[in-house]
């Protein structure tokens, strides 16, 4: 996950104990946006190695949920288990964690990278159209969601479904983001009441 060891954000990493640098855009997402209140119930999606799991368990102290394809090493007061977000199966089994409903649906998750930037991105759009879904099917009234996107020609259509879907849309490239990262991260605040929401 490290391209280059002598990274600010990796450094820091290491010396506070957190699983990946990743954890700092986080940390910077819920200081510009008040994502994750305490006692939310958080679910993360593509969540290893599991450093926003650590930031999203002590900002929360309550419920947390991470899944991922590969295996998350365990961390305290978060329940982890192996999935792909991309199957109906893997957020029955999110509902069956949460059963009074989240507060906050996550996804950090990326493909693996090709190096062909076209294919890349529409395999991060299926991802997020993957987290909308989760978010639409699990999120109580008022929650917020947070998912990274691969810029590209689809990111406009997909920014559009998160308006439609939540009050506040933000895009947004945190300053742990690598200068050179094709990423972005898409924050919807307070999601609009199911009954009104578009399929
Ligand atoms: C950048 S890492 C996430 C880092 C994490 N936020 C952290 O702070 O440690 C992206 C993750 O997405 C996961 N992923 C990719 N596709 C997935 C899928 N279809 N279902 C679940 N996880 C997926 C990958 O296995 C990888 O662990």
């Amino acid at each position: 996950m490290v391209k280059n060891p002598k990274d600010y954000y990796y450094w820091r990493a290491k010396k506070e104990g957190y699983r990946s640098r990743a954890a700092y855009k986080l940390q910077q997402l819920n200081e510009r946006y008040d994502i994750i209140k305490r006692a939310d119930t958080v679910v993360d999606l593509g969540a290893s190695p599991g450093g926003w799991l650590q930031v999203a368990a002590k900002l929360s102290g309550s419920v947390v949920v991470g899944v991922d394809l590969v295996d998350i090493q365990p961390i305290p007061g978060v329940v982890s288990f192996r999935g792909d977000i991309r199957q109906q199966r893997t957020i029955e089994k999110i509902k069956l964690l949460t059963k009074d409903g989240v507060d906050v649906v996550l996804c950090d998750a990326s493909p693996n990278l090709s190096g062909n930037w076209n294919y890349d991105h529409a395999r991060s759009i299926d991802l997020c159209d993957s987290a909308l879904k989760c978010a639409k099917q699990t999120l109580k009234p008022g929650g917020n969601f947070v998912v990274k996107a691969f810029q590209g020609d689809m990111f406009l259509r997909f920014l559009n479904k998160v308006k439609r879907t939540f009050g506040t849309v933000k895009a947004y490239s945190p300053q742990a983001s690598r200068k050179e990262s094709a990423e972005v991260y898409i924050v919807g605040k307070n999601i609009i009441q199911k009954s009104n929401l578009p399929p």
